[in-house]
């Protein structure tokens, strides 16, 4: 017989110590951002109904939380809030006293050390559920952009280490950047969510903040789920406007975009693994269908291999827990 020639992929796979020493991505809990909510009143720990093992707090037993997040080595949050009143055009956002900028103040006082994003948006704090100021049933760009520059410099006020604007107005990075560089905040990043399409998993997160819109949707400022280069046009202008960080969300149905900007952009990348991609995971795993930790990990190390360099992720304290065992 003559001789048969092929490749013996299968030599570097034979043990699992074989295995390790030829694994090309690993997963690490510095690589992980936990979100926490927060809300006003007190003594609460509410379970979010759509999102198993994910809670809103009040400031009262937020350290509850923290010390768990602090404990599995959790070096990142990023901080929603939840306000007790909206009105038309988001002004918890950006009070002095608002419950995020409390909850930033308490957190940097108890864990100096524990960098803290500051996700900048109005749509948890406005009564319509937009991320901008509303006219005629349009969301106003120019007047928005006003509103987000107020939510970030109060939020550094607080102390947040990291601002992260969520709301897709147009020129956000540069006039959230101006306006923290003239209130003597220039030393304070922008991790930008730059590409950020209108994506039904965010569901379960409006549960959550309590942000769905009150009549329409996202679809004029987020971005359509069928466009490649437009997430090019998006984050070559964030990267001109002086963002620090770019974000990639949501992640599952998005890793071509993210491997896309990983190539063609030298920032930090940031892929948020969003509320509906938590939750799809969680009502499986209660049904038994698939093995919840198997598909984490493989998830995010997905993620990680099409190019996220940081996850953003619900699932960082199961994670966290899972590389310690
Ligand atoms: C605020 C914001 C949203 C998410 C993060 N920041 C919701 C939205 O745009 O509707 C979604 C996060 C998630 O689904 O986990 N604009």
């Amino acid at each position: 017989m003559a001789t048969l020639r092929f490749d013996r992929h299968r030599r570097l796979r034979q043990t699992a110590n074989l295995r390790a020493m030829v694994r090309e991505t690993h997963l690490h809990v510095d690589d992980l951002i936990y979100p926490i909510f927060v809300v006003e009143e007190k003594g609460v720990k509410r379970e979010v109904p759509s999102m198993p093992g994910i809670y809103q707090f009040s400031l009262d037993r937020l350290n509850e939380e923290m010390d768990e997040v602090v404990q599995l080595g959790i070096k990142s949050v990023i901080v929603f809030g939840v306000p007790a009143e909206k009105d038309e055009v988001g002004s918890q956002a950006y009070c002095e006293h608002g419950i995020v900028q409390q909850a930033i103040r308490q957190i940097k006082a108890n864990y100096p050390d524990i960098i803290v994003i500051a996700d900048t948006c109005l749509c948890e704090y406005t009564s319509h559920g937009h991320c901008g100021v509303i006219e005629n049933e349009q969301v106003l760009n120019d007047p928005s952009l006003e509103l987000l520059v107020k939510t970030a410099v109060s939020q550094a006020q607080a102390g947040a280490d990291i601002i992260a604007p969520s709301n897709m107005m147009d020129g956000f990075v540069a006039a959230i950047r101006q306006g923290l560089d003239e209130a003597g905040f220039t030393h304070v990043p922008i991790m930008s969510y730059a590409i950020k399409y209108a994506s039904a998993f965010y569901g379960p997160f409006r549960d959550a903040a309590d942000s769905t819109p009150q009549f329409g949707d996202r679809k004029t400022y987020q971005m359509d789920p069928a466009n490649r280069l437009e997430a090019f046009r998006e984050a070559e202008s964030d990267v001109r406007e002086g963002a620090d960080f770019l974000m990639v969300k949501p992640s599952l149905a998005y890793l071509d975009i993210i491997r896309d900007m990983k190539n063609h952009f030298h920032l930090p990348l940031v892929a948020y693994n969003v509320s509906g991609e938590y939750s799809m995971v969680k009502a499986a795993a209660q049904n038994g269908w698939i093995n919840e930790k198997e598909i984490v990990m493989e998830m995010l190390t997905g993620m990680k291999r099409a190019g996220a360099d940081l996850i953003i992720t619900y699932f960082a304290k199961d994670v966290a827990r899972w590389l310690n065992e």
